[in-house]
């Protein structure tokens, strides 16, 4: 037995310093956390008559190795970096401690090849979320540095199956290897690196089996640099109960569902597919539409009751949205957008000398990330920020770190989400309590379109 009091006289007499700087190597300790690793793999993305695709892999596979907790349960991961780059990973949509952000010369210096983090928080929102590389994200993500993160509420919803479908658009040459075209000038001035082979779980379809009148609840995750998804079925009838991992105040009805990148919307779907037919999870592109996944249906039972609405996350309510604080963020540049001249490296430039670096887009003038936050805000703050796309492409705002609402025409509150896409020439604002102190990315999720110059952030202090 340790008596408190000599305990506490050893640290004071050695100081405060050395007693936390003890602290991290303590939980640093090996064993005391799982390994998540980042190395090249080999994959089967496409099918099996094809070459197997070399990619960046999380723990050997695409996706990564879902991570499934308990509501309120710490995540504890050490992040091990065997890749070539330096990395870092951001979880994508969780309300964590800024330091755990995973953004490089943000919330952390980037991990160099060899090096490793520890990632270490807890997951407060139940919901659907996911990780991903946020370091050279357009090369890193585009190569399969991506998983799955599921938290699961206390009272999850009455389902026979709950799956995790992340979909991904790569783009393969004939010999199935991913083009090493990332960042290019053409693809980030447009709508980014659009690709030409789709997966479902790093596959090239999702299969399975099904009992008509089962209940599904499925988690799609668009994990693409940047295409948009849309996302239909047949013979699978539902609602949409939760949409970037935060459920929906009344479950609504599924019809056709568009993904912008990093969204996600969970489904509980019905088996409406008689026995013998198959149900499909169809995906509506310009190219044409295909089935992401069939499930073969046989004999089953009746359709169950009208879900329930899942458990909101404890999300604190807007405050007075007529007296919030308001910020603007212009969208400009692109092709056939004009972008005019641009702030980059603290000098003026124009569209040439912009491009010659890599910048095709501008927030407010500034094409790189500024030194000071878009806006200093007190905590507990509600803010509204407008988002004006005087561009002639779509984009899909990300603002980490806080969910909020996108306002209606009407000025009326939407559900909550961490991403939203915004059409040609539209405006969108967003409200949101400030409630998580730190330093806070903003910035487009068509990776090619970050990197362009899409890049902002806010600080809560
Ligand atoms: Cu999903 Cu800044 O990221
Ligand atoms: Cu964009």
């Amino acid at each position: 037995m340790i008596d408190r009091r000599r305990l506490l006289a050893l640290t004071g007499s050695a100081g405060l310093g050395a007693a936390m700087a003890l602290r991290p190597r303590l939980t640093r300790a090996e064993g005391g956390a799982v390994e998540l690793r980042a190395a090249p793999a080999m994959a089967r993305l496409a099918p099996a008559d094809m070459p197997e695709t070399a990619v960046w892999a999380f723990g050997g596979a695409v996706p990564g190795p879902e991570i499934r907790v308990a509501q309120g349960a710490r995540v504890t991961r050490r992040f091990v970096n065997d890749l070539p780059q330096p990395s870092a990973v951001h979880w994508h949509g969780l309300r964590l401690p800024n330091a755990m952000d995973g953004v490089p010369h943000l919330t952390q210096e980037a991990v160099p090849p060899g090096g490793a983090f520890l990632y270490d928080f807890v997951a407060q929102d139940a919901g659907t979320f996911w990780f991903h590389s946020h370091a050279r994200s357009f090369e890193q993500v585009a190569r399969g540095l991506y998983g799955p993160l599921i938290v699961e509420e206390a009272a999850p919803p009455d389902v026979d199956r709950d799956a995790t479908l992340m979909l991904d658009d790569w783009r393969l040459g004939d010999d199935a290897q991913i083009v090493e075209s990332f960042g290019a000038l053409h693809d980030a001035a447009h709508a980014g690196r659009i690709g030409n082979w789709i997966t479902v779980n790093g596959a090239p379809e999702w299969r399975g089996a099904a009992r008509a009148g089962d209940r599904l609840r499925l988690r799609l995750v668009n994990a693409a640099n940047a295409r948009v998804m849309s996302v239909g079925a047949q013979g699978l009838e539902g609602w949409v109960a939760a949409l970037d991992g935060m459920p929906l105040a009344r479950p609504e009805a599924f019809d056709r569902l568009t993904l912008a990148p990093a969204q996600r919307a969970d489904l509980l779907v019905d088996v409406t597919a008689a026995a013998g037919e198959e149900a499909l999870l169809i995906s509506f592109e310009r190219e044409g539409a295909f089935a992401l996944g069939a499930l073969s249906v046989a004999a089953g039972g009746a359709r169950r009751p009208d879900p329930a609405p899942l458990q909101p996350n404890p999300v604190p309510p807007l405050g007075d949205l007529a007296a919030a604080r308001r910020a603007t963020v212009r969208m400009e540049g692109g092709a056939m957008g004009g972008m005019g001249h641009a702030m980059l490296g603290g000098e003026r430039m124009g569209p040439r000398e912009l491009a010659a670096a890599g910048k095709v887009w501008a927030f407010n003038g500034r094409a790189d990330m500024p030194e000071a936050p878009l806006i200093e805000a007190a905590l507990g703050e509600t803010l509204r920020l407008s988002f004006v796309n005087d561009t002639a492409w779509p984009h899909a705002i990300h603002l980490h770190g806080t969910h909020f609402r996108r306002l209606g025409a009407d000025g009326a509150p939407g559900p909550l989400r961490d991403v939203t896409l915004l059409a040609r020439g539209e405006t969108a604002e967003i409200a949101f309590v400030a409630d998580n102190p730190g330093d806070w990315l903003i910035h487009c999720h068509m990776l090619e379109h970050a990197a362009g110059g899409m890049t902002t952030w806010l600080r809560v202090v």
